[in-house]
């Protein structure tokens, strides 16, 4: 499957998966062992069936099973060959290296190959509400989860501060907003003004329609003609959204290697489609230049309007060639919203006929919609969630849920700064635990449940674990016999450590970040039932509580490499 996902674009052949990760699946149960080879595979070639394969794989490898194999058990279920692996085996292989720091890593070989992956891209003089959040984590995550697999990775921004909304922004801040600018969030009180222009443009009927629809059009063209007033107040207003957005990231503990716009690209836009018409690569049809996309079944492909200005098709074939040519880029990433899928099957499909053979590379990760328990965020409807109100309303929950006992003994900074990393974590992991294709229905306070499938159980449960070891007088040691670790509560949590780094390797190849949200929540439910029938304050050695301590430990670690890579930072208390 992974495989699969990855060799549909990939033409460098870097990518050299480690054999056995490829091939061997989970057993239904853990009775059944730990590893299951399919044999479906050898059938044709061996000429025999996948269960009579099995069968004689497992009679003839039962000689492999010595005393001090780490495989303790091989068997065939049905056209599996099942290996069940000795605990103490997974213990030496996971826990020494997890304990020293040099566990995590990935198994992939990957050598530096270039990858940006170009995510959240919001519009200026727009609002930014709890929709634009699922495109953030989403990025940053495999900005992370890229990172770590061995990738050069290069996390870009694509700020929307041309085109349309922008003359209907300014249109009605210069005609019929009566309000001063707030000192602070700016940004969203432009957005807000946006919201009414586009609903006063609506409302208007008749003459006073074609008026208002003439004076927005009048102060774009003053826009794209580089009016020297427009541009100024153009330039001033899109600052105060970016100041915001520059808070939001911050918040968010999202941090982006570049930031391009779109007006950067817009002169180098009309060139290339300039000269694309003189090649005869694009066509001339009434006066507007496109490409003709019957071929691929994309119909015609709009690049350049009659009247010489650019639309967001122009801005995207010179943003995808500064990402070529001036970045090296071996895979580009888009993280945009599914309903733009078909304008990037024509940018993909048009790069491939201008010669750009790095288009088989170039990957859009579409993700539905967040809607809210009511159904769809509107601002006509006017129940939008803005960034700020999602922050205040969080924080406030989460300090008067999470929080209050501490509130006597915790400085204010403790508070503040723990409150935010649940929020965080709150909000993330409810972006990414789905998979992006499926809709995501927002809610804050299913999101902050302490328990289930959230990032705030997932925060809990590292920070119980962290309390295991205030709990105990004498310091985690990797001098310990592994071989104590024999409940099967313990064997699962070394199971799953073995296989962090594939989950990793397999949510960035498959662009699912998804996965390891998946896998940490297991893990977490998994420390849970060993923590109950495994204690480490009343064992009843001090080996065992020797041994236990470290896989506690460990467990604590490998929780936070993995809510790292998806972006969130648990406290260590709370
Ligand atoms: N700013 C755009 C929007 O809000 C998204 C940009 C996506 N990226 C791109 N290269 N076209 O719809």
């Amino acid at each position: 499957m992974t495989a699969k996902v990855l060799n549909s674009g990939n033409e460098s052949g870097t990518w050299e998966p480690s054999g056995l990760n490829e091939l061997v699946e989970q057993p239904p149960n853990p009775e059944m062992g730990d590893y299951a080879l399919p044999c479906f595979s050898f059938a044709k070639s061996l000429k025999r069936s996948p269960v009579k394969i099995a069968e004689e794989l497992a009679k003839n490898l039962q000689s492999i099973l010595t005393p001090d194999s780490p495989i303790t058990a091989i068997q065939a279920v049905g056209a599996y060959l099942n290996f069940t692996i000795s605990p103490v085996a997974m213990a030496e292989v996971v826990l020494p290296d997890v304990f020293r720091g040099t566990y995590f890593k990935s198994p992939s070989k990957i050598a530096h190959e270039r990858v940006m992956i170009e995510y959240s891209q919001p519009n200026t003089h727009k609002g930014f509400h709890v929709g634009h959040l699922r495109n953030v984590a989403l990025g940053d995550s495999l900005c992370r989860i890229y990172k770590y697999n061995g990738y050069d990775v290069i996390g870009v921004n694509y700020i929307g501060d041309v085109g349309a909304h922008i003359a209907k922004c300014l249109w009605f801040f210069r005609n019929h907003n009566t309000e001063t600018p707030p000192e602070y969030l700016r940004g969203e009180w432009l957005g807000e003004l946006y919201s009414q222009a586009v609903k006063m443009l609506d409302d208007a009927e008749g003459e006073e329609k074609v008026q208002f629809q003439q004076e927005v059009s009048q102060i774009l063209q003053k826009l794209e003609a580089k009016d020297k007033e427009f541009t100024r107040e153009w330039e001033m207003t899109r600052e105060w959204s970016m100041n915001d957005f520059y808070e939001i990231y911050e918040w968010l503990d999202v941090k982006f290697d570049h930031i391009f716009y779109e007006s950067e690209v817009d002169e180098e836009g009309r060139k290339i489609v300039i000269e694309g018409e003189q090649k005869g690569t694009f066509e001339l049809s009434q006066g507007a230049i496109g490409i003709n996309l019957e071929a691929e079944d994309l119909g015609f492909f709009m690049l350049l309007k009659s009247d010489g200005n650019t639309l967001y098709a122009t801005k995207d074939l010179a943003l995808a060639q500064r990402k070529f040519e001036k970045y090296g880029v071996k895979r580009s990433i888009y993280v945009v919203g599914a309903e733009q899928t078909l304008h990037f099957k024509q940018v993909f499909a048009t790069l491939k006929r201008m010669g750009y053979s790095q288009v088989g590379q170039c990957f859009h990760l579409p993700y539905a919609l967040v809607m809210l328990p009511e159904g769809k965020m509107s601002s006509r409807a006017g129940n939008v969630i803005l960034f700020s109100r999602l922050r205040k309303e969080i924080i406030e929950s989460i300090q008067s849920a999470h929080l209050v006992e501490h509130r006597k003994d915790w400085s204010q900074q403790e508070l503040d700064e723990t409150a935010q990393k649940i929020a965080v974590a709150a909000i993330k992991y409810g972006m990414l635990n789905q998979d992006s294709n499926k809709q995501i229905v927002f809610s804050m306070n299913d999101w902050l449940i302490s328990e289930g499938d959230t990032g705030t159980y997932l925060v809990y449960a590292y920070v119980r674990i962290r309390s295991i070891g205030r709990q105990i007088s004498s310091e985690v040691s990797a001098d310990v016999d592994f071989a104590l670790l024999a409940h099967p509560n313990e064997k699962k949590l070394l199971r799953q450590m073995l296989d962090f780094n594939r989950t990793v390797l397999n949510s960035g190849e498959q662009y699912r970040p998804s996965l390891l949200a998946r896998m940490l929540y297991e893990f977490a439910k998994d420390f849970s039932r060993a923590y109950s029938t495994c204690s480490v304050k009343h064992a009843e050695t001090t080996q065992l509580q020797a041994a236990r301590l470290l896989l506690f430990h460990c467990v604590a670690e490998t929780l936070l490499q993995g809510l790292y890579l998806l972006g969130i930072t648990p406290p260590e208390r709370m």
